[in-house]
């Protein structure tokens, strides 16, 4: 199902029923950043989506470098890993590029921002270093997270408690959505985004797992090839 600027519908039921220790310790890890960002921003959503989604942009590079260290150094083939994961990222700092037009981090915010991609940027490092099963296990949980939280967003829109403002034009580029396309049809987008990264991640857990995808791929929404705006 589409709705009229084609974003594919996304499925809010799908959760992976963590198997094993490592599974257990990214699901557990997760729940406890969401109750850091539930107790931090509470109903802030547009700030919520900034900070988060500088977070959000890392694991890809960090996958993607240390995949490419990989191959490098045993000389195989990535099975095309290296760009998904590149593209995650690209994708990860478009959201953030939509959201600090729509809303302005404070410099408490700012400075939340510097600190946390410190410890963040190093332990996942390290977590992917030591397990990329359980670290691809952990952006599959963190996406989870994210679905539900751009859920609660649309909530607040449809109830009217945040303004359904115009798309930011940096929005309507990247995601090719129409002229008259809202917030809430970027919420949507970004959503559909997260629901892909979800599943993507989860499956890349289950490839250094052995074993076979649990859950099936949610079709990702349609981005411009060239993301940089015409100045
Ligand atoms: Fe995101
Ligand atoms: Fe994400």
């Amino acid at each position: 199902m589409t709705t009229r600027t084609q974003i594919p519908a996304v499925d809010l039921a799908v959760h992976y029923r963590a198997r094993g220790f490592g599974d257990r310790l990214a699901y557990g890890f997760t729940k406890t950043l969401r109750f850091c960002a539930d107790t931090f921003f509470a109903k802030r959503y547009g700030h919520r989506a900034i900070v988060l989604e500088t977070v959000a942009a890392v694991p890809g590079m960090v996958g993607a470098t240390l995949t490419h260290l990989r191959c490098l150094r045993n000389m195989c083939d990535d099975q095309g890993w290296i760009r998904t994961l590149m593209e995650e990222a690209e994708n990860e700092r478009m959201h953030l590029m939509t959201f600090i037009e729509v809303a302005k981090p404070t410099l408490f915010e700012r400075c939340v921002i510097l600190g946390v991609q410190w410890v963040f940027y190093l332990a996942f490092f390290a977590l992917y270093l030591v397990s990329a099963r359980t670290a691809h296990r952990v952006v599959g949980y963190f996406e989870e997270e994210a679905v539900i939280s751009y859920t609660h967003f649309l909530a607040e829109l449809d109830e009217g408690r945040t303004p359904n403002v115009a798309a930011p034009a940096i929005a309507r580029h990247y995601w090719k959505l129409p002229d008259d396309a809202t917030l809430r049809d970027v919420v949507l987008v970004v959503r559909a985004d997260e629901a892909h990264h979800r599943d993507v991640n989860h499956g890349f857990a289950d490839v250094l797992a052995g074993r076979p995808a649990a859950t099936t791929t949610a079709p990702y929404p349609e981005h411009a090839d060239e993301i940089r705006l015409a100045a």
